[in-house]
């Protein structure tokens, strides 16, 4: 009797897979109406000699059913923690995500690079506003309502007299307006130009540049932009100012550098525009024609790097394409 219930119990094992299955077959052989459990009920209608003998059969019998059940309560535990680690499992060899870390945008690099120059130079930085009053980029720079230098710039205008500022120059007037000399700044910032093509965005960077004391001369402005390319483009540098003509200077000059393109050849660039205050302009920021004299220059970030980064089309800077951003 007893070999056969312990097989029966062994074969009922086997097929359990589950913690619950488990107990429910506990409680067949073991609970209060398990079969065991009923086995040990009848002992008490037999003889003092057989329930002795019954009796220890039965005790070994339910130690035997119990340590096998545990047994597999371990081995159905053990198999979902093995389980558990196979689906868990890290794969430490798979080589990480690339990251993504973000850089300085190149006209933001270049547009520092200038500002610390002139900083050591002792000018300093003021910015503006880019949506401009129509007087502050035109008439106040000598460009009045008519003037044929205002086809010069292609302006966006806005409603009510105001325009995207076409250059930096505005700042020349504000800062004067506001301060007595001498005056020693620049003023980097967006303009905007209806114009485009390989060296033209209709969004593009300026910084202007405005020295006004007594007695400032062209000589003071060339020695200045000429220290500026040697440090910005190292010492071999070679410049040429250029005569030009700009209503707000007087006179004015356009500064080239040379430079050699991908096939070799020499070139001149033009990188900005620069000259004497016109007095017209000082008349606008109601200074004192006889004391006062000064310089002023405006150039073309995006220009700039250009040439520093050998970047041929302007319009890289602006695609957003990771791959040319990278790169600097
Ligand atoms: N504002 C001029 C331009 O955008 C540059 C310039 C600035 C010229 C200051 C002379 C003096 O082309």
């Amino acid at each position: 009797m007893s070999n056969n219930l312990i097989d029966n119990l062994k074969l009922e094992l086997n097929r359990v897979n589950s913690e619950n299955d488990l107990m429910n077959l506990k409680s067949n052989y073991l609970g209060k109406k398990g079969e065991i459990t009923k086995l040990a009920a009848n002992i008490k209608n037999l003889s003092v000699e057989e329930k002795k003998e019954v009796g220890s059969k039965l005790n070994s019998l339910k130690k035997e059913a119990e340590s096998l059940i545990s047994e597999k309560f371990k081995s159905i535990k053990n198999e979902i923690i093995n389980k558990k680690l196979e689906s868990e499992k890290i794969d430490i060899t798979l080589p990480q995500r690339e990251s993504n870390l973000g850089s300085i945008h190149p006209i933001t690099q270049i547009l520092d690079e200038v500002l610390d120059i002139f900083e050591g130079y002792g000018f300093q930085i003021v910015e503006g506003p880019e949506i401009e009053n129509d007087y502050y980029n035109f008439e106040a720079l000598n460009i009045p309502q008519d003037h044929p230098a205002r086809d010069m710039q292609d302006t966006f205008y806005l409603e009510d007299e105001k325009v995207l500022r076409t250059h930096t120059s505005p700042m020349q007037v504000r800062i004067m307006e506001n301060n007595e000399p001498p005056i020693k700044i620049i003023s980097p910032g967006k303009v905007y130009r209806c114009d485009s093509d390989v060296t033209h965005t209709p969004m593009f960077h300026q910084v202007e540049g405005l020295l006004v004391n007594n007695d400032i001369s062209f000589s003071n402005l060339k020695s200045i932009l000429s220290s500026f390319c040697s440090d910005f483009f190292g010492s071999n540098i070679k410049t040429r100012f250029r005569p030009s003509y700009f209503p707000f200077t007087e006179p004015s000059a356009e500064l080239d550098i040379e430079w050699v393109n991908k096939s070799g050849e020499k070139k001149w660039m033009e990188v900005l525009g620069c000259g004497i205050v016109n007095p017209k302009v000082f008349e606008f920021a109601k200074y004192d024609l006889n004391e006062v004299s000064g310089f002023a220059f405006g150039m073309g970030i995006e220009r700039l790097a250009m040439i520093k980064l050998g970047i041929t089309d302007i319009r890289y800077f602006y695609q957003n394409d990771l791959k040319f951003l990278k790169q600097f």
